[in-house]
């Protein structure tokens, strides 16, 4: 189930609100500029499905939001939990950073832990299949697939470069909960 959770940057203990509900979520998001929306595939897709196969199914959602958006580039990443660079690709993502591009991710199948740091609060977002999430440029973020990663996800680009992390140097987001084993699928 999606769930967010807001809590001061000081408490990593209490969040002042929590919500699995998908239009509080929304509505919460929204308020610090961040879409979160949920798809519908019009075929089903299933983990391990070719890229192609899966940009099919949710090929009107990615056009509506490459023109709305001016995206460049869509690519699809699917990462299981013995994939052997798991440990590798979980840690690049893991502390604080941000980009000069919105960071767009649609889940396909499977979850992850984003978790955002604006305005001195943390918003914690547990993203699942079909959901969509559009991190404004500049936002300081983390994001972690735990240490049995298993998803598939879209990702948009604006930019032609793709990933590319400016990270802050901070120790926030190790404070601050991770995406533990158990919590994914
Ligand atoms: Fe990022």
């Amino acid at each position: 189930m999606s769930r967010l959770r807001i809590f001061s940057e000081n408490d990593p203990s209490t969040p002042r609100l929590s919500t699995s509900d998908h239009a509080e979520m929304a509505v919460e998001l929204g308020r610090i500029g961040v879409a979160f929306e949920q798809w519908q595939a019009s075929a089903p897709v299933a983990p391990g499905d070719a890229p192609e196969k899966i940009m099919e199914a949710y090929r009107a959602d990615i056009d509506r939001l490459v023109a709305e958006r001016g995206f460049k580039t869509v690519d699809v990443v699917s990462i299981a939990p013995d994939n052997p660079q798991r440990e590798a690709m979980r840690t690049k993502f893991l502390d604080e950073h941000f980009h000069k591009e919105d960071e767009v991710r649609f889940f396909v199948a499977g979850s992850g832990l984003f978790t955002l740091h604006v305005d001195g609060e943390v918003y914690e977002v547990k993203c699942e299949q079909g959901d969509l999430i559009a991190v404004p440029d500049s936002t300081r973020h983390w994001f972690d697939m735990g240490p049995e990663p298993s998803f598939v996800a879209i990702r948009f680009f604006t930019e032609p470069d793709g990933w590319v992390g400016h990270f802050t140097g901070t120790d926030i987001a190790q404070r601050f909960p991770r995406f533990e084993k158990g919590q994914a699928g």
